[in-house]
């Protein structure tokens, strides 16, 4: 994968730093350690994992958690930590205060994210989800209180959104669901190459993720894919989670944005390629 000095410098931090971001310093692009992905087990449906779309539809509408035993509270506080504290804080910290902005929950599920985030004031808020279900009964039980808010199906690896129509994208656990799927890659490529079409320039890709455990391995080279061109600043560990404010820079014109995209996918698919043969070794070691 190329790594261009002009690549990294872009990257530098142009916003404030607060709750202790720091600088993403100038890197060269290094792969994602590899994603040892479960298996999925012939598309029965009691074997259904995070990585199907499915899983998520009978999550949601059932209860049903199905192969996992996770504790998280889906009409609670969710994946990974409530609005309250750091989320909060730098949503403020972004948006300047300013309460008119437009708001982009991707794969917003049913827990308390988006009513907190309407609640707090910023009523141009729109929510999308690949679940049916999640999307269905988020707007019935909201109508009422979150009269201006918008809630849609969608897939944000292709989103049904016009270009530079949002200034933040709030992303909490999204990204990280994408990149348990198969093609984790290509699909994570394609899901931020659509963050980045719909953001307004300056405009903010606010990331909560696990990271897991390690965003500088994990999460940090699939953000700096050589078709995205995002100032970075991260947190430290907030407790199981790290926040990612990612603003969107000037884009290159269309001849150099495709070339960058082709240079991007060409290298995604490449590793999943990878970890796929890496997979089938390891199954086939298993089976000797
Ligand atoms: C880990 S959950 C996070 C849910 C919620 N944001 C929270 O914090 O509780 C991942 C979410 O991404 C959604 N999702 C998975 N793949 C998606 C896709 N391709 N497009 C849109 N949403 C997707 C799932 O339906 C699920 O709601």
């Amino acid at each position: 994968m190329p790594t261009t000095s002009a690549m990294s410098q872009r990257r530098r931090l142009t916003i404030g730093l607060w709750l202790g971001l720091v600088l993403v310093s100038p890197r060269t692009f290094t792969a994602p350690g590899r994603i040892s992905r479960q298996a999925k087990a012939g598309g029965t449906d009691p074997m259904l994992s995070y990585q199907d779309e499915e899983y998520w539809e009978r999550r949601y509408s059932t209860g049903d958690k199905g192969v996992h035993s996770d504790i998280i509270d889906d009409r609670g506080v969710g994946w990974l930590c409530s609005y309250a504290g750091p989320v909060q804080e730098t949503l403020n910290a972004i948006t300047g205060g300013d309460r008119s902005k437009v708001l982009l929950n991707i794969g917003c599920g049913m827990d308390q994210l988006s009513p907190d985030i309407y609640k707090d004031g910023y009523t141009n808020l729109l929510s999308s989800d690949i679940s049916r279900h999640a999307i269905a009964e988020m707007a019935k039980q909201t109508a009422e209180e979150m009269p201006l808010a918008k809630w849609f199906v969608d897939d944000v690896t292709r989103m049904n959104l016009p270009d530079e129509s949002v200034d933040v994208v709030v992303d909490k656990g999204t990204l990280d669901a994408v990149l348990i799927q198969s093609e984790p890659f290509l699909l994570a490529a394609r899901m931020l190459k659509e963050v980045q079409r719909v953001l307004k320039e300056g405009g903010i890709y606010f990331l909560i993720t696990h990271g897991r455990g390690d965003p500088d391995t994990w999460r940090l080279p699939v953000l700096t894919l050589p078709h995205l061109s995002f100032n970075i600043a991260k947190t430290p560990d907030m407790g199981g989670y790290f926040i990612f404010v990612c603003t969107k820079l000037p884009q290159p014109d269309a001849a150099a944005a495709a070339a960058q995209w082709d240079e991007a996918e060409a290298w995604a698919k490449k590793r999943d390629e990878e970890d796929r043969e890496a997979e089938y070794a390891a199954v086939d070691e298993i089976g000797q």
